[in-house]
């Protein structure tokens, strides 16, 4: 899969995927749409000082590197379990600019992408990280573990199946009660699907450049 390596409008780096037509994250700003989504709208509102996070496409590591930086900054213990099928080759990540940008400890960023794969690692004191190479349509998450899920999938224009009910049942099922899915899409399909599910449905502004995104509750 070619990928090319683009500038977003707040200065910060995403992947682009020319046979696709889709981007790892929002032309609008990749760190600003990462920021407002899974950590001012995710993790901010997990109320636990322990938190079990399950991630959806780690791809470039971005969300990631962001939890990590909050776990230190709020000292807060994370468990973080990412998956990702296709896994960005090291040339690009190393040309990525977010350690240039989101902190000066390079090291973290570094560590996120250099520890193995399918083994738990303490990237710091309070964040650990289980990278998983797989496909979702194969894998299981732990059952009613997570308090979050980051649910970073390619659109459903390109990926339709990542949003299938098959998916987003592993999803509710991974969750334990209270827990929260939050994800840049709002699109009206999903939500309905979410809700058909269970789910409690809540549409919250987005990222700048975008209307909404959307969180939604297992009760
Ligand atoms: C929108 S990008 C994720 C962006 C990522 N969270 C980041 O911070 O860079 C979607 C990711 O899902 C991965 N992916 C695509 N199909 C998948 C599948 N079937 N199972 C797991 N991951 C998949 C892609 O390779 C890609 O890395």
């Amino acid at each position: 899969m070619k990928r090319e390596i683009i500038v977003t409008n707040d200065g910060s780096n995403s992947l682009y995927i020319p046979e696709m037509d889709e981007t790892y994250h929002s032309v609008h700003g990749a760190i600003q749409e990462a920021r407002h989504v899974f950590i001012e709208n995710g993790l901010k509102l997990v109320d636990n000082s322990e938190i079990n996070v399950f991630e959806v496409g780690f791809g470039t590591g971005l969300n990631a590197f962001l939890s990590a930086q909050f776990s230190s900054d709020s000292n807060c213990d994370i468990s973080y379990h990412t998956i990702e099928a296709f896994p960005v080759e090291v040339e690009l990540v190393n040309s990525l600019n977010y350690k240039d940008l989101i902190s000066e400890n390079s090291s973290l960023f570094n560590r996120i992408h250099s520890v193995d794969w399918e083994i738990e690692s303490a990237i710091t004191e309070t964040f650990k990280l289980i990278k998983i190479e797989a496909k979702m349509e194969s894998f299981q998450p732990k059952m009613a573990f997570y308090h979050i899920v980051f649910f970073d999938a390619f659109g459903p224009r390109v990926q339709s199946e990542m949003w299938s009910i098959l998916i987003l049942q592993k999803m509710y099922d991974c969750l334990m009660p209270k827990g929260k899915l939050v994800t840049y899409c709002a699109q009206g399909q999903f939500k309905r699907d979410l809700k058909a599910i269970g789910f409690e449905v809540k549409t919250v502004p987005g990222p700048p450049g975008k209307r909404e995104m959307t969180i939604a509750i297992k009760p």
